[in-house]
């Protein structure tokens, strides 16, 4: 080994992120669904929240057919409620722990300790988990009560990102690939899985651009001088932000592709576990 080689630390000057607790930027939770004004602030942040675009985009459809019960885990805000139809019995439910960790506290959501859902066994015709399972610590624990929870046949609507910040920091433990799951679902009772790219790798550039100049223009960390600075960087990025906008939300028109946003999942409980 020469000089250099054992001279230099790769690490100094890198922060160990084991040590982190916190997340120095996060976006604006999402706002409960609610009347008009709210409606138009949620289309507004859809156009340019690109990740919530393309779940709004494929949710739509699959939403507004359903009937019966409907559980919602890990609702946070209930952000893709209003695309339920009038014939759909909504139950959002949630960790105690929500508004510590997650900043949410919506009325009328059901809480829970532990993994065990406040949901009857095969009480759910239908189970959504958006933007949840990169969250929970053991995710086939939770496939296993989604099954639970699901009548024979019941359909489970999942979302999980891909290209995405490590965010809602610590609780942010896993990225998941179609194989992943695919494995989970079938080991845990789960039949005819489906998983779908949202977007390709042109979405991703465009949003990875949006990111980097409104992660300036909105600091939320740093001495006023530090945050001024990081505006007056930011704001020559703006054209940017509308221009990535409106390309990332054309391109989510494609078929999807290998490296996207994330994946949007649907699969039928079935009646035995494997
Ligand atoms: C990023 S938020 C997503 C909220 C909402 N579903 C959405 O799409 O905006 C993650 C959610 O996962 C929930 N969560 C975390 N751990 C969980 C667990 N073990 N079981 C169920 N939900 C959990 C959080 O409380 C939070 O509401």
């Amino acid at each position: 080994m020469d000089k250099t080689t054992r001279s230099r630390d790769p690490f100094a000057g890198r922060e160990n992120l084991v040590d982190r607790t916190d997340e120095t930027w996060r976006p604006p939770l999402h706002a409960p669904p609610g009347g008009k004004l709210e409606r138009i602030a949620s289309a507004t942040r859809r156009f340019f929240d690109v990740q919530a675009g393309s779940i709004w985009r494929d949710l739509a459809p699959e939403l507004r057919q359903l009937r019966g019960t409907l559980v919602d885990v890990g609702c946070g805000a209930q952000p893709y409620r209003p695309l339920l139809g009038p014939d759909v019995e909504y139950i959002g439910i949630d960790i105690a722990e929500v508004e510590e960790r997650f900043g949410y506290a919506i009325p009328g959501t059901r809480y829970f300790s532990g993994e065990t859902w406040p949901v009857a066994d095969a009480g759910a015709d239908t189970v959504l988990a958006t933007e949840t399972l990169e969250h929970v610590v053991d995710p086939s624990r939770f496939m296993r009560e989604a099954h639970r929870c699901l009548r024979p046949g019941g359909k489970l609507i999942l979302t999980v990102p891909f290209s995405a910040r490590w965010h809602f920091v610590p609780h942010d433990y896993w990225r998941f690939t179609p194989s992943s799951l695919a494995l989970l679902l079938v080991e845990n009772g789960f039949a005819k899985p489906r998983v779908y790219a949202r977007g390709n790798a042109l979405t991703v550039a465009a949003y990875k651009t949006m990111a980097l100049v409104l992660t300036r223009l909105f600091p939320q960390n740093g001495t006023r001088a530090k945050r001024i600075t990081s505006v007056a960087v930011g704001i020559p990025g703006v054209p940017f932000v509308v221009l990535g906008a409106a390309i990332a939300n054309l391109s989510l028109r494609s078929a999807g592709g290998d490296d996207c946003l994330g994946y949007t999942v649907v699969a039928e409980s079935s009646l035995e576990r494997r």
